[in-house]
């Protein structure tokens, strides 16, 4: 059977994990898709850079938007990041030369999500993003195909690991929030732009994202409600504590009445729930449906094996010649919800 060529565009951490599983896998991947899964051309910023694993098989391209053209390359596999600029103009160029596009690029996809989503549609292309939320989770197939069958009436959960680390380890430690930011600054847990993390604008796109899949509703980033953990203060903690819940930055989307509510924010759980019990980078998404009742997902938020390995769950999809719709349903079904905020009762 002929292979599945991939082209990869950014060879960061999560680019350089998904390079290793095709290279230590390819015999299991190819028997589990019924044909080889290979690499045809990599991308990235620097090219003399030893990321400990050899790229020499693979031809090089210095821009991202001529590897998503090449005629070697069946799926643009999309790792740079970033919701503008050269990851939206490669994933268009992709989708314009008739590629499947496999991202992890929650940002993007927040903002830009449908009109992506409605082009691939148009050039009969698939676009997935399993990675871009909770890292190696699998819950965008867990809501959109697991639970297909559902009327979704809530998705919440915990899906900021730099932010639930910084929480619980003021909870352990009692040192306050800048500290603990300094010290997961030097883990080298936060984003190039901290403010992603800690401002909760990182977790809000993930919500945005999860809450287009659970209702039918075209991506509104701008309507999550956003409050991020900066002032957080030690004493919230104690007094949280003290009561017997645990603070943690939690995102809720529900239908309501009144529209759809979004919002990602710091909340009382109490500390013996599952959710009060999340520690460190670990993410959590909890999913409620009228037939399921509810399902708790936990696991690897971030890092080089989990996003890869949920990488390669779309890459695999696509190799098994699963097309599915990005969003759960076609593009063109999607509605635009009426925000519970700005919604009159
Ligand atoms: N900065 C993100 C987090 C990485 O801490 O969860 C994964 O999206």
């Amino acid at each position: 059977n002929s292979p599945l060529r991939l082209g990869i565009a950014g060879l960061g951490t999560v680019g350089t994990g998904v390079v290793r599983i095709i290279r230590q896998k390819a015999d299991l991947l190819a028997v589990r898709a019924g044909r080889p899964v290979t690499i045809s051309a990599v991308s990235a910023r620097t090219r003399d850079k030893d990321r400990g694993v050899s790229l020499a098989d693979y031809a090089w391209e210095d821009d991202p938007v001529a590897l998503a053209r090449r005629t070697d390359v069946d799926v643009f596999v999309e790792l740079m990041g970033g919701s503008d600029g050269p990851a939206k103009a490669a994933t268009e160029a992709a989708i314009a030369a008739g590629k499947d596009v496999v991202t992890a690029n929650k940002a993007m996809l927040a903002h830009h999500g449908q009109a992506l989503a409605l082009a691939a549609e148009k050039a009969g292309c698939v676009i997935r993003f399993e990675a871009a939320v909770a890292g190696g989770i699998p819950v965008i197939k867990a809501l959109s195909e697991g639970l297909a069958g559902n009327e979704i009436t809530r998705v919440m959960g915990v899906m900021n690991g730099t932010c639930n680390y910084i929480l619980t380890r003021m909870q352990a430690t009692g040192q306050g929030y800048n500290a603990l930011f300094e010290e997961a600054d030097k883990l080298g847990y936060l984003e190039a732009d901290p403010n992603l993390d800690v401002g909760g604008i990182d977790a809000g796109h993930k919500l945005a994202l999860l809450a287009s899949i659970a209702f039918g509703c075209q991506v509104d980033f701008g309507a999550v409600a956003l409050e991020g953990i900066q002032n957080v203060t030690i004493e919230d903690i104690r007094h949280a504590a003290d009561m017997g819940y645990r603070i943690k930055l939690l995102g809720v989307a529900q239908m309501t009445g009144r529209g759809l509510e979004q919002r990602m924010s710091p909340c009382l759980v109490p500390d013996t729930s599952p959710l009060g019990q999340l520690e460190g980078g670990t993410n959590m998404v909890v999913l409620e449906g009228d037939s399921v009742e509810q399902i708790v997902l936990r696991g690897p938020g971030a890092g080089m094996g989990p996003t890869a390995s949920a990488v390669m769950g779309d890459v695999m999809d696509i190799a098994r010649g699963l097309r599915l719709s990005t969003f759960g349903q076609p593009a063109t079904s999607l509605s635009r919800c009426k925000p519970a905020s700005t919604a009159t009762p």
